[in-house]
């Protein structure tokens, strides 16, 4: 959030926050949501059978609205299967599922890297009892099995999973991105889709105009911009109960959230003025975008989606490594009616035409890094 702006409010409601106080210090200490945090520290120390290790990397995955949509049930300590929870769809803005599919990729790819790093092979047999349709179901996403494998080399972009952050502050506009630098990212996807990226020129402003446009659109969408609201967690209590949807943490945000100034209510009405630093902030995030990458499959099956999200993960630890920020932008590759014009206007920019879909757009650049996501604990996400 922009701390400036949020000043600016709580200034013209007449409340005062005494940021220097004395105690601030101990307030901004307990206000960290720890038990939430704890899976980014117990990541592969936890658990000493192969499929539990894996797995414990694997949900802090990259995932739409951080719904985790992924339920595991284990078969033995080296296969299980992985099926999606249909309570953590985003019917609104992914009426079909598509990002959803994408994060269940992204997991997929994070236990395949986690799992070769403790000297294992992942065996991954997509939809083992059918590719769903247009809706997912609850057949399995994906059968896994790891088998233990000497001569396996560990690939090196896992050691980087723990660092990887979705940054969605503005970015430095004084630091460039190279040419060089964005080969290297898009390098490491693979084949089975094409990835491409932009950091100067026409194409960038042209990117960072549309991905504002939509961002404000959907922001303006009441349907659309609701289910985001709805999955807001404000303040560390919210967020330790439910440690998924869209933390709003911290103890400048929490302040505000006490003031009165920061709640559900007001982030939907578009009179507050927390709704107005809402659009700004989609600003200061589109417009300062140095660069950009998409991936981009040739169809729009499961399976497709599926690569897609393995894919992105790949390029999002590549970026991490390079000591860059990332943040998708998927707005206007949405399928939902205020989001055509966009649809329509990225597919022409970014593909060949056809049926090549753009899955992931993701904005570049350099930023104040931040601290990671909250998470469920492996062990509320295992079923049977
Ligand atoms: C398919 C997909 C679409 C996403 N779209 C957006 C987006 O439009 N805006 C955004 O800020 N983050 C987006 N994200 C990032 C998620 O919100 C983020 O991964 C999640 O909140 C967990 O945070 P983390 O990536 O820092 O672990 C997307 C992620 C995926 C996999």
């Amino acid at each position: 959030m922009n701390r400036r702006k949020f000043l600016k409010i709580v200034g013209s409601s007449g409340v005062i926050v005494a940021a220097s106080s004395a105690g601030i210090g101990a307030f901004v200490f307990t206000r960290t949501p720890k038990s939430a945090l704890l899976p980014w520290e117990q990541a592969g120390s936890q658990y000493s059978d192969p499929m539990r290790k894996a797995l414990s990397y694997a949900i802090l995955a990259p995932n739409p609205h951080n719904r985790q949509p992924w339920v595991v049930d284990l078969i033995s300590s080296n296969e299980a299967v992985l099926t999606c929870d249909l309570q953590r769809l985003l019917p609104d803005t992914d009426p079909f599922s598509r990002q959803i599919t994408i994060g269940l990729g992204c997991f997929l790819e994070l236990f395949a890297l986690a799992a070769s790093h403790n000297g294992h092979r992942s065996q991954i047999t997509l939809f083992p009892k059918g590719e769903p349709g247009e809706q997912l179901n609850d057949k399995p996403i994906a059968h896994l099995k790891l088998i233990k494998d000497s001569q396996l080399k560990p690939d090196p972009l896992f050691v980087h999973a723990l660092n990887r952050r979705t940054n969605r502050n503005p970015y430095d506009m004084g630091r460039s991105i190279t040419q060089n630098q964005l080969s290297e990212i898009i390098r490491v996807a693979g084949s089975n889709v094409s990835a491409g990226g932009v950091v100067q020129g026409k194409q960038l402003q042209d990117l960072r105009d549309l991905t504002r446009d939509a961002l404000r659109d959907e922001i303006l969408d009441p349907q659309a911009f609701r289910e985001s609201v709805d999955l807001m967690r404000i303040g560390r209590a919210e967020i330790e109960a439910n440690p998924d949807g869209i933390s709003l943490g911290g103890a400048f945000l929490e302040t505000l959230s006490l003031v009165g100034v920061l709640n559900r209510k007001e982030l939907a009405d578009p009179s507050s003025s927390a709704f107005q630093v809402g659009l700004d902030m989609v600003d200061d995030q589109a417009l300062t975008s140095m660069g950009f990458v998409w991936i981009n499959t040739q169809g729009n099956g499961r399976r497709d989606q599926i690569a897609a999200g393995r894919n992105y993960l790949r390029v999002a630890l590549r970026v991490t490594s390079l000591g860059l920020a990332m943040q998708p932008m998927s707005q206007a590759l949405q399928e939902y009616a205020a989001m055509q014009i966009y649809y329509k206007k990225i597919h022409s920019m970014l593909t060949g035409g056809g049926e090549e879909r753009v899955q992931m757009l993701a904005r570049l650049g350099y930023a104040e890094t931040i601290s990671p996501s909250p998470r469920w604990a492996l062990i509320t996400r295992i079923g049977a």
